[in-house]
């Protein structure tokens, strides 16, 4: 068996064998196969799809490519949540703690940015001395002593993940489900929660631009998820506009923290994340009801005790929690800058794929594997879709680390917005669950 013949074999539109694709992973993880040839692999994989099959073996290759974690000793029940990415999703940041705080125990691993889409670990970077690369030990006793623990793809969990995700990012070989679909079952495999929510975003912003298409990969990681014994369920989101106001790392990490201190937020991130937690509280038996869910949740942030949670988990993970306490603290980039609307009316669009766009090129994200990201850059949308705004109001503020790519910016979230003179609806949050 050889790597050119695979990849031949799918540019040809070929099934690819249970034989070829354990091939591919175990050899491209070792580093047998270089960059090159996955990258062709991914773009075939892209252009021409892979049945039902090829990508369930693809998932169980990738998730078996390092160690798989078996919670059940040192978790009565656990759950995951994971999104397919978009554009301000800083939702984990502030479900995990909520249903931790609620006794449910939650154990996940997460990615770094995708494309124009941001990553949780990446965020989470933002805090000095945090560590996502936690041994099997350290993630299992974490889980065990708080309930509640995050890490990112390493050499030893989901290591086909981690670099098929890295070489994903810079070769325009993210948005096709097959990749999708076995990169997130992948993580979620090989850790042993009881259930799994997975948020797949909608729209502008997001990997799947349609309804229809969102519907086929939830259903596609749904069923992977069921024929692997888990609890499954997946709610289909809004991703045409940011979620929340903040875009980009430390000002996301900002956001969430502001959310949990019960500070005021964006309507839009605050129903999402109440309602996420109510889905997985409802699916960890936690509460009968979504209606009780959402109490239950809400009681969470309002207490205090979600705050806690997360000071918890990133203190446990080396974090310096005074940042969490003290947002001022995170570095700020040496350009901020805000511009008003030039003209009244409504806000009937925010181009959440030009804003993810602009984030990366502040150099909140990746243009090569090697590219550090600058956490302090970013963007702070003022207004929902719908919003009456006045000219003069302020629209955007960027942070930027030079005033060439602010000025860059400045040019391309005028141009993200669409103001119109009569109300614009507000957008749909929400566009069914699947299970
Ligand atoms: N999240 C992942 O983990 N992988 C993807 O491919 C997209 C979102």
């Amino acid at each position: 068996m050889n790597m050119v013949d695979i990849i031949c074999k799918k540019r040809d539109k070929e099934k690819l064998s249970l034989d070829e694709i354990q091939y591919f992973i175990t050899n491209y993880t070792n580093g047998t196969i270089p960059d090159y040839q996955a990258a062709a692999l991914a773009m075939a994989i892209l252009l021409n799809g892979m049945d039902k099959e090829e990508v369930g073996q693809l998932t169980m290759a990738m998730s078996q490519s390092g160690e798989t974690l078996n919670l059940s000793e040192h978790a009565d029940f656990s759950v995951d949540k994971h999104s397919t990415g978009g554009v301000g999703d800083k939702t984990t940041l502030i479900v995990q703690p909520i249903v931790a705080a609620c006794g449910v125990a939650v154990a996940k691993m997460s990615g770094r940015g995708l494309g124009y889409s941001g990553g949780t670990i990446d965020k989470l970077e933002s805090i000095p001395g945090i560590r996502i690369d936690l041994s099997r030990e350290e993630f299992l006793n974490q889980l065990q002593r708080i309930g509640t623990v995050i890490s990112g793809q390493s050499k030893h969990l989901a290591p086909a993940d981690g670099k098929l995700y890295a070489l994903r990012d810079v070769t325009g070989t993210v948005p096709s489900q097959a990749l999708i679909a076995s990169s997130i079952m992948s993580k979620k495999l090989a850790i042993s929660t009881n259930a799994i929510l997975l948020d797949v975003k909608v729209g502008k912003g997001a990997f799947m631009k349609t309804v229809k298409d969102a519907m086929s990969l939830a259903e596609l990681m749904v069923s992977i998820g069921r024929y692997n014994g888990r609890i499954m369920r997946a709610e289909l989101s809004d991703m045409n506009q940011p979620l929340g106001y903040m875009v980009g790392n430390s000002l996301e990490v900002k956001e969430a923290l502001s959310m949990l201190k019960c500070e005021p937020t964006a309507p839009d991130l605050y129903e999402h994340c109440i309602s996420s937690s109510a889905q997985l509280l409802q699916m960890a038996s936690k509460v009968k009801t979504i209606e009780d869910g959402l109490l239950m949740a809400k009681e969470a942030l309002t207490s205090g005790r979600a705050f806690e949670k997360l000071k918890e988990m990133i203190g446990a993970q080396g974090g310096d929690v005074s940042y969490l306490d003290d947002p001022e603290k995170f570095p700020k980039a040496p350009f901020i800058e805000t511009f008003a609307a030039q003209e009244s009316g409504y806000i009937a669009e925010i181009d959440a794929q030009e804003v993810g766009e602009t984030s990366v090129e502040l150099g909140g994200g990746r243009h090569q594997k090697t590219d550090s990201i600058d956490h302090r850059v970013g963007i702070v949308v003022h207004h929902k879709v719908g919003d009456e705004i006045h000219a003069g109001d302020p629209l955007f503020t960027i942070h930027a680390h030079d005033e060439g790519t602010l000025a860059d910016a400045r040019q391309r979230l005028y141009a993200a917005h669409v103001i119109i003179p009569d109300p614009a609806k507000v957008l749909a949050q929400f566009f069914g669950i699947v299970e």
